[in-house]
């Protein structure tokens, strides 16, 4: 974590470096961009994450029960999370690193824990892609080399799973920035935090939900897609599983969702998430329903229509959480302001306190000037000699400035004393030296 975070700092340095403090137009800019990025991140990753999964899911089954459905479902699906390295680098690592590089830029001046957030889940990324490919390439292999074929496969799974988990205490830490003095100490607690464990599970079920539905109406509806190379029996196969799988997903997607919104911080939520939320959902359950009906065969009717749909309600979703994160950057940017205007009046007072203590009334001039017409401090004058009285008021400045602003009759053996000429803060000061020089 310490190396996460001093890697973060030095990448901020080397962006400060080449880079000045940024303005309003590009903070919109930079918004802009993340948003962007974070639907390229998901959509992409999504579909790489989800076609891994049921690809290592249905090599098992066929590893353990002979099934040459299976076998060639999951060969086709390794061919597309591990077909080809730009993908991952494309839809994985681009956007990780643009996000990254704009957050470093936002929080211009600010910690640089969010940056190093992006960073570290860009890193998961590319081992992921990694193995990724691996696996798919060691497919012919699998008769002779079947652990380490499918070694890879789970290992990039987590590598995902990481991956997601990393990016979502990055949103974390962006939607809380209240925690943000906290979590500079310790950022394992955003990673165990449940707002974290929350955005994890939501990002996992819509990037898999995701997966399902493009693989069953996009991918595998051109014809020249994975499955143009798969007999008429798979095709079916393949149709029904992603079908159903969409399906489910479909259903589990909108609970996530709602303990999603209801685990934000009361500051990021608004009305607008509601109501995008549920355009979301109108849209996704239809069009889930949709690809689940169309064709058997996994011939969707209009391929190209329906995935700019599923883009379409993948960019509500993501529109969302922009709203949510939004919203957290301006309480963010009124905290920053907050904590600068409390900054600014402590140094003030301090200022104060100094100039106070420049004009300080020195007790012993009062003294001289005041009292020592009429007192000694071991003679009669008018008044008694103060070393005689001083020594009662010890630990009683208060009383004796009660005197002096009020003189009352003590001893019949001297007049009265009169009120002495000073003001409050003088009186306060002659007070002072006195305790101090006769009672200590
Ligand atoms: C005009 C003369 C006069 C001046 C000026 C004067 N005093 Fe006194 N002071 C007296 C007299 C007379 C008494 C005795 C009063 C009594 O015992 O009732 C006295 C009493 C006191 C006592 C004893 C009170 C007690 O509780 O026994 C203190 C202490 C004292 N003065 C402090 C001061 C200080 C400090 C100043 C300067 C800010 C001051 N005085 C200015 C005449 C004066």
């Amino acid at each position: 974590m310490e190396l996460l975070v001093r890697w973060g700092e030095s990448f901020e340095s080397f962006v400060g470096g080449i880079a000045s403090a940024p303005t309003a137009n590009t903070l919109m800019l930079f918004r802009f961009i993340i948003f962007l990025m974070t639907v390229l991140f998901i959509a992409g990753t999504g579909l790489q994450f989800g076609s891994l999964l049921l690809s290592v899911l249905f090599d098992l089954s066929d590893h353990f029960k002979r099934d040459d459905n299976h076998a060639g479902f999951a060969e086709r699906l390794a061919g597309v999370a591990g077909g080809t390295i730009a993908l991952p680098v494309i839809f994985g690592l681009l956007p990780l690193m643009t996000i990254a590089l704009c957050y470093s830029r936002v929080y211009y001046g600010g910690t640089a824990l969010l940056p190093a957030f992006f960073l570290a889940a860009a890193v998961f990324c590319a081992v992921a892609g990694i193995l990724a490919r691996l696996f798919c390439k060691t497919v012919p292999l699998r008769g002779v080399r079947y652990r380490s074929h499918i070694a890879y496969g789970i290992a990039a799974l987590m590598l995902y799973l990481g991956m997601y988990h990393i990016y979502a205490a990055g949103a974390v830490l962006a939607l809380t920035p209240e925690k943000w003095p906290f979590v500079t100490t310790s950022p394992h607690q955003t990673f165990l935090s449940w707002n974290t464990i929350f955005r994890f599970k939501e990002l996992v079920v819509f990037a898999v939900l995701f997966a399902a539905v493009t693989l069953r109406i996009g991918y595998f509806a051109w014809p020249e897609g994975e499955m143009a190379k798969a007999s008429e029996e798979e095709r079916r196969f393949a149709g029904f599983v992603l079908g159903w799988w969409g399906f489910v997903f479909n259903l589990a997607y909108p609970a996530i969702l709602l303990l999603y919104l209801i685990n934000l911080p009361p500051g990021s939520i608004r009305r607008e998430m509601f109501t995008v939320l549920v355009a979301t959902l109108l849209l996704l359950h239809p069009l889930v329903m949709y690809s689940f009906a169309t064709g058997r065969r996994c011939v969707a009717k209009r391929p190209v229509a329906s995935f700019i749909l599923v883009f379409l309600v993948l960019l509500l979703g993501v529109t969302n959480q922009t709203l949510a994160e939004s919203r957290a950057n301006v309480d963010r940017l009124s905290l920053l302001r907050l904590e600068a205007g409390e900054a600014e009046k402590e140094r003030e007072t301090v200022r104060e306190a100094k100039a106070e203590e420049g004009k300080k009334i020195d007790g012993k001039e009062v003294f001289q000037r005041v009292c020592s017409a009429c007192h000694k401090f071991d003679a009669r004058l008018v008044g008694p000699p103060l070393a005689e009285r001083i020594p009662k008021y010890k630990g009683k400045q208060e009383e004796l400035e009660k005197f002096l602003a009020n003189p009352v009759k003590k001893d019949p053996a001297y007049p009265p004393m009169p009120k002495p000429a000073v003001t409050p803060d003088e009186r306060k000061a002659v007070a002072e030296y006195l305790l101090e020089t006769l009672a200590k």
